[in-house]
């Protein structure tokens, strides 16, 4: 007889979107005529830019003709756009991967949840709390997460390393040492849910912990093309000694608005290895038996923000996501909020007023101001308390949304 991964069985639901959902069409359904405003969406909204779609095109184009038609292309990825890859982001930067290092993926939640394939089920692994979500529940699903206790909000397996007010939301190295060190580590900055970057002294401290314990860090740098400080490192590989044990993963989601085409990648040095094998190869063996490869078609429109007009409008993309973050940071602030990130990200992240809980301001958001945004206590139990808003909204909302939040009636 069949039988379930029961790991999936000790998942709880996932509360946090559908709960929002479910109190907003509540309050929609009670008063038809109130405009509201969704600060709280993780999605882009503008669309994309002309060089990726004449790229599209262009692949469109291509596949319907017998000479430049293309079928299965390399698991990889089209080695033009690894190479892109390596000179732009990396080389460019002064830092040395090479396309092998590079795998063209189709999108930075797949490749994040799927790396644990090549790690063994005995890992111990340690998270940012409050963190985004994907690394906790496939961690679960693949048993190495424990129980889920609803009484704390954590599974018994998983190590939480808090980000708070102390740390700035950039958690610290844990005290950990040994066999006691966590195994494989999940950072990502800048940071979802709480817009905070990591500096450079930040990140060294991570990689030198890694190396001294054996452990492997797992950077999601999915919010990279946000860093507009020069001192802030855009990637792990930045710090000496990451490419002995970090892999970084990467999307064209969010500067290049490919949420709904889908393309990213992940680099594994070929230098990083555990108990002497090469991590780039396992996860080669599990790409080439997994995964046919991002299309074609996406891929070149991908390629297309490396070209001179793209990057520009690429930039130009996360310059007005960027703008508004800085409206509902500075609007927050006069209206005597504490706030973190909404700098170098997309994401804000404040402090509940007069002690609410994350799911009182919610409906006080909803209910007095008319809008929606997301409780930091659905990322983790470090959120409880806190808030979360997003740039990702129109200008015009943006504004609207922060008038009425420093008038503290609906505007
Ligand atoms: C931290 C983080 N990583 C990864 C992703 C997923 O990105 P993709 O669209 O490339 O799957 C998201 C999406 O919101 C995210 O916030």
């Amino acid at each position: 007889m069949a039988r379930i991964n029961e790991n999936f069985l000790k998942l709880p639901g996932s509360y946090l979107f559908s709960e929002v959902a479910k109190r907003r069409k509540a309050y929609v359904e009670a008063h038809p005529e109130a405009q509201l405003i969704s600060l709280g969406i993780g999605d882009v909204t503008l669309p994309l830019t002309p060089s990726a779609i004449s790229a599209l095109h262009k692949g469109v184009d291509e596949m319907s003709r017998a000479e430049t038609f293309r079928g299965y292309g390399p698991e990889q990825g089209y080695a033009f756009l690894r190479e892109s890859i390596a000179k732009r982001d990396y080389g460019d930067r002064g830092i040395k991967i090479e396309p092998d290092d590079i795998f063209i993926g189709d999108g930075a939640k797949s490749d994040t949840g799927n790396i644990g394939d090549i790690f063994g089920l005995d890992n111990k692994v340690a998270v940012c709390d409050p963190v985004y979500p994907v690394y906790i529940d496939t961690n679960a699903m693949a048993g190495r997460a424990g129980n889920y206790d609803a009484a704390t909000g954590k599974w018994d397996r998983l190590i939480y390393v808090p980000g708070n007010e102390d740390n700035g939301f950039v958690p610290d190295v844990p005290d950990l040492k040994g066999a006691d060190a966590p195994d494989l580590i999940y950072l990502c900055f800048p940071n979802n849910p709480t817009g905070t970057v990591a500096t450079r002294a930040q990140l060294k401290a991570w990689v030198d912990y890694a190396l001294e314990n054996g452990s492997v860090i797992l950077f999601d740098a999915a919010y990279e093309a946000y860093i507009t400080d020069p001192e802030i490192p855009h990637s792990i590989f930045e710090i000496p000694g990451a490419e002995n044990c970090s892999i970084e993963f990467r999307s064209f989601s969010k500067n290049a608005g490919f949420t709904g085409l889908r393309c990213s990648y992940t680099v594994i040095p070929r230098s990083l290895k555990v108990g002497g094998v090469s991590l780039n190869s396992l996860w080669n063996r599990r790409h080439n038996t997994k995964f046919n490869g991002t299309p074609y078609i996406v891929q070149l429109a991908a390629d297309s923000v490396y070209t001179e007009e793209g990057e520009k409008e690429t930039r130009a993309l996360v310059d007005y996501y960027l703008e508004n973050a800085k409206i509902i940071r500075t609007g927050l602030e006069k209206a005597g909020f504490s706030v973190w990130g909404g700098v170098n990200s997309p994401y804000v992240w404040l402090k509940t007023i007069d002690g609410m809980s994350s799911w009182e301001f919610f409906d006080y958001l909803l209910t007095k101001l008319n809008i929606v945004g997301t409780p930091g206590s659905g990322f983790g139990p470090s959120g409880a308390g806190y808030f979360r808003l997003t740039g990702f909204g129109s200008r015009e909302n943006t504004l609207r949304a922060v008038e009425r939040i420093k008038k503290g009636k609906l505007v």
